[in-house]
């Protein structure tokens, strides 16, 4: 007897994100696609939309609409204005929900623990479904339980408006939760430009770096006396790194009740 497939719904199917999930699901054996969504494509098959006759289903509108047929998972690949609407939306329909959209508050991810936990459903929200960031998180959070002091560098092409990027957000945030660094100066006590340190970031210094010629990096540099270790990650131009992650969120999520924040909740790493 085979397994049952696992039908998904993807909101924001035909975006940058979106689309390379699409084909992938399209290709993987175990998930099918029953419905995208996206205002522009509305109305359309989504394999015509992208020109992947391997990929066949219908676009909505909203997420309202292509809910209205079961799927098994959910996932958000929106915008953060339609996100949270449309994760309720589809934990009241019965779906297990992934998130890979960013820009939801911690407020909206406890009214959305709250619906998913009344309705015993699972909600996977991944900053960076890359596994090779998901590597550098764990890396460097071994890294911060040993060594009390580092400072975060944050690279982005020139035209990237916001500081510093969601990811080194999301890895300061969890440096934190391991311990507090400890500087042997702090900020407040620097003499001269305090901004030459950088931002504090739950007493994390972050360094962006907006250039031409970089599109995506970041690096923790752990230093000890008469010693450094840095870690690294580079992301290149396509949306390729995010799939492998995404398909094991969709895969995974129904084992989760309530929002769950990292893929390595459902990793044993
Ligand atoms: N977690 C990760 O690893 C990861 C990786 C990449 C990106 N992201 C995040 O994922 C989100 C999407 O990024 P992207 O670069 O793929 O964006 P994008 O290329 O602009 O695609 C957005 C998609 O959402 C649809 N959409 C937007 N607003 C909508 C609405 N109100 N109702 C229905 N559909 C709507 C768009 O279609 P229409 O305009 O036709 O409606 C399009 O299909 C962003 O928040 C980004 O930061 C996360």
């Amino acid at each position: 007897m085979t397994a049952a497939r696992i039908t998904v719904c993807l909101a924001g199917a035909t975006g940058w994100a979106g689309s390379e999930l699409a084909r992938a699901i399209a290709r993987s054996g175990d998930l099918v696609l029953v419905a995208g969504v996206s205002r522009t494509h509305a109305g359309r098959d989504l394999g015509d939309v992208l020109g992947d006759p391997q990929i066949k289903c219908p676009v909505y509108k909203s997420a309202a609409e292509a809910l209205a047929d079961w799927c098994d998972v959910f996932v958000e690949y929106t915008k953060p204005d339609t996100a949270k609407a449309n994760v309720l939306a589809a934990l009241e329909r019965g779906a297990h929900v992934v998130v890979g959209t960013s820009g939801l508050t911690e407020q909206d991810y406890a009214e959305i623990d709250a619906a998913a936990r009344q309705r015993g459903r699972g909600v996977l929200a991944v900053g960076n479904f890359a596994l090779t960031m998901v590597l550098m998180q764990k890396f460097a959070e071994i890294a911060a339980s040993m060594i009390p002091q580092w400072e975060i560098i944050d690279y982005a092409h020139d035209d990237k408006i916001d500081a510093p990027s969601g990811t080194v957000r999301e890895l300061a945030t969890r440096l934190s939760r391991v311990r507090p660094p400890e500087p042997a100066v702090p900020i407040e006590q620097t003499v001269g430009e305090r901004e030459a340190r950088g931002a504090s970031l739950l007493g994390t210094h972050v360094h962006s770096i907006r250039l031409p010629g970089f599109v995506i990096s970041a690096e923790v540099i752990f230093g000890m006396p008469d010693q450094r270790l840095s870690i690294r990650h580079d992301s290149g131009n396509s949306a390729r790194p995010y799939v492998d992650g995404a398909l094991i969120a969709i895969r995974r999520v129904s084992t989760l009740v309530g929002v769950h924040r990292g893929l390595d909740s459902v990793l044993d790493l």
